[in-house]
């Protein structure tokens, strides 16, 4: 951990989290907000490689510059539903120190696809994916319109997309992740990028899937089975956990907090097993990003070992401040 940070930790941890999220990632909009630009119409998509900041931390695509500000190599905005949505009560995101883990139970609150795509005219020249998902209120049925809705407007601004079926906190989202009925949505998904991207005159962005850890082995199975076959240009693994096994804080306190995913280290464990796995089912070019836990270079190395392209952070910008970035990108330069 930094030596500012450290000190500074102890005084955010005494606020509630999601104030402290709100405020920091205001200030640090105006510190940075020089760094938003217009894009080129037509510029071609860059791929995710090196340190990226994880989906959920930009809920709004105006705040894209703090995740170019502090370093990152690339950022995934979202997750963005077709209509705007302010997501569970609150409370709904807590820290578990005991565990280096949060517990969240956001729900996809976020400012729409419009609301995104006028904030994504300008905006900095991070690596920018576009993390989509299905609102709330959305039937299953309507699942493929929204999606092809969010596909079809973002693609002049989206180096590339992440379809996220696998949050815990939107009701009935993780049924979704279902071979079955996902085959010809990410087919069609297919079509309606390369239609977008004829338009544009760019090349087309790819999508990615986004999996989750709580696959049962059955599931996890027919996963590795339909993913090479797939409309898909690769996978982020994973998201957050909806189990409670591995945590320390007292079950009296987990039971407090109530419903919602864990992130942070007790992701780790198993990661690089299943990255594993997936690498080997993945043809050759398909990307592979990393998440869940990672927080220190050695598990970045074992991240990449295990074949991914590039790795994801969240949880450890929390606990180990902004200068973990750095830490982690060495990690890369000196394998
Ligand atoms: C507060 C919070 C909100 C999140 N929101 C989203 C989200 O909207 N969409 C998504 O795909 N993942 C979301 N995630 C999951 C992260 O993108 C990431 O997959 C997960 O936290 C594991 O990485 P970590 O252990 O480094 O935090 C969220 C995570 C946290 C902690």
């Amino acid at each position: 951990m930094g030596r500012i940070y450290a000190p500074l930790r102890r005084l955010l941890f005494l606020l509630p989290a999601e104030f402290v999220h709100r405020f920091s990632v205001g200030v640090l909009r105006c510190f940075f907000r020089a760094l938003r630009r217009t894009p080129r119409i037509g510029e071609a998509p860059r791929l995710p490689r090196g340190i990226g900041l994880a989906a959920g931390f930009v809920k709004h695509p105006r705040d894209l510059a703090v995740a170019a500000g502090l370093g990152f190599d690339f950022v995934e905005a979202g997750t963005l539903t077709r209509y705007p949505q302010g997501g569970n009560p609150q409370p709904r995101l807590f820290r578990l120190p005991l565990d280096r883990a949060i517990l969240n139970r956001m729900g996809f609150n976020n400012p729409g696809i419009h609301a995104a795509d006028a904030s994504l005219r300008r905006r900095p020249g991070i690596v920018t994916g576009i993390n989509i998902g299905k609102g709330k209120r959305t039937p299953a049925v309507a699942l493929e319109a929204e999606l092809r809705e969010a596909v079809a407007l973002l693609t002049p601004a989206a180096d590339f997309f992440v379809v996220n079926l696998s949050s815990p906190n939107t009701p009935g989202l993780r049924a979704l992740l279902e071979p079955a009925l996902l085959d010809g949505v990410l087919v069609r998904l297919r079509d309606a990028r390369a239609a977008a991207a004829r338009f544009w005159q760019r090349p087309v962005p790819p999508l990615l899937l986004k999996l989750h850890p709580d696959l049962e082995p059955a599931a996890w199975a027919a996963m590795l089975a339909w993913l090479p076959g797939a409309a898909v240009d690769g996978v982020v693994f994973g998201n957050t956990t909806v189990s409670r096994s591995a945590l320390r804080t007292p079950a009296v306190r987990v039971a407090e907090i109530g419903a919602g995913g864990v992130s942070g280290e007790p992701l780790w464990a198993g990661l690089d097993e299943r990255l594993r796995a997936l690498r080997a089912v993945l043809p050759a070019g398909r990307h592979l990003i990393a998440a869940g836990g990672i927080d220190r270079p050695e598990r970045v190395r074992t991240a990449i070992a295990a074949g991914a392209d590039a790795v994801e952070i969240y949880t450890a910008l929390i606990y180990e401040g902004p200068s973990v970035i750095g830490r982690l990108r060495r990690a890369l330069a000196r394998p």
